[in-house]
């Protein structure tokens, strides 16, 4: 089966939907798919959504975008929902200087808290970062993660990615390497070893081709394995065998 290692069911867009999405899922070879939360709501979500639907696994944290809203208050919610079966990592969190909806100070002090926490909690880290690689390295090589920790949604040089698999973290890549444009992104596929290799859609986010345009959902990770597939010049049933391990093996599921 496939495993998308990062969704967004907890999205409005398609948390009323959620029951339809997995089922065409399922009918696609896409077993089982990772939620990842990005606030308290869309924690609390996930973990519903995880109870409710056998093939759905959550994490919980806090996006750098909402950075500004952490304190101990979230953080013992964030104690509260990992103690739930079904959650299986802490995030997505990070950097984001893209947007900079919060000031790049506090992203950074909440980030390496939230390390920290996720380390307390004994959970891999689902990790976002966007056009933040210096700090980003600065703050993984000063703030060890203990368990297994994945770039999601892998958008730097083949040179970061080298860094990020020396700190011992999993690439994970999204629709983008479908893109027309994704040359450098393609070579970061070629150059990526196999087992650190994990694929997702980030849906609703990033529909790959040739669906771009359209909400995207669980069963389109298919076409973003293809594309790996194809670029390392892997069986896909091979390469199915080798992302489900990986998968399983990284959330331990
Ligand atoms: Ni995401």
């Amino acid at each position: 089966m496939w495993i998308d290692t990062h969704v967004h069911l907890n999205d409005d867009r398609l948390y009323e939907q959620a029951q339809n999405i997995l089922i065409r899922a399922q009918a696609d070879n896409v077993g089982l798919v990772v939620n990842a939360a990005y606030d308290l709501e869309s924690s609390i979500k996930g973990v519903d959504l995880a109870n409710t639907y056998d093939n759905v696994y959550t994490a919980v944290g806090l996006h750098p975008h909402d950075a500004k809203d952490y304190g101990d208050a979230f953080k013992d919610e964030m104690r509260r929902l990992a103690s739930q079966e079904k959650v299986v990592a802490y995030g997505e969190i990070g950097l984001d200087y893209h947007y900079d909806l919060s000031p790049r100070e506090v992203q950074k002090e909440v980030f390496v808290d939230q390390i920290r926490l996720a380390n307390e909690l004994s959970l891999p880290v689902i990790i976002h970062n966007r056009e933040s690689h210096g700090d980003m390295l600065e703050i993984l090589r000063e703030n060890p993660i203990s368990g297994n920790a994945v770039m999601h949604c892998f958008s730097g040089s083949v040179e970061f990615m080298r860094e990020c698999v020396k700190l011992g973290l999993y690439i994970s890549f999204a629709g983008p390497v479908t893109f027309k444009n994704a040359r450098k992104l393609r070579e970061v596929v070629l150059e990526t070893p196999l087992d650190r290799i994990m694929v997702e859609t980030d849906c609703p986010y990033l529909t790959p081709e040739p669906y771009r345009g359209k909400t995207n959902e669980p069963r389109n990770v298919a076409l973003v394995a293809e594309k790996v597939g194809e670029i390392k010049g892997i069986p896909l049933e091979e390469l199915e065998r080798v992302l489900e391990a990986n998968s399983r093996k990284f959330f331990n599921i």
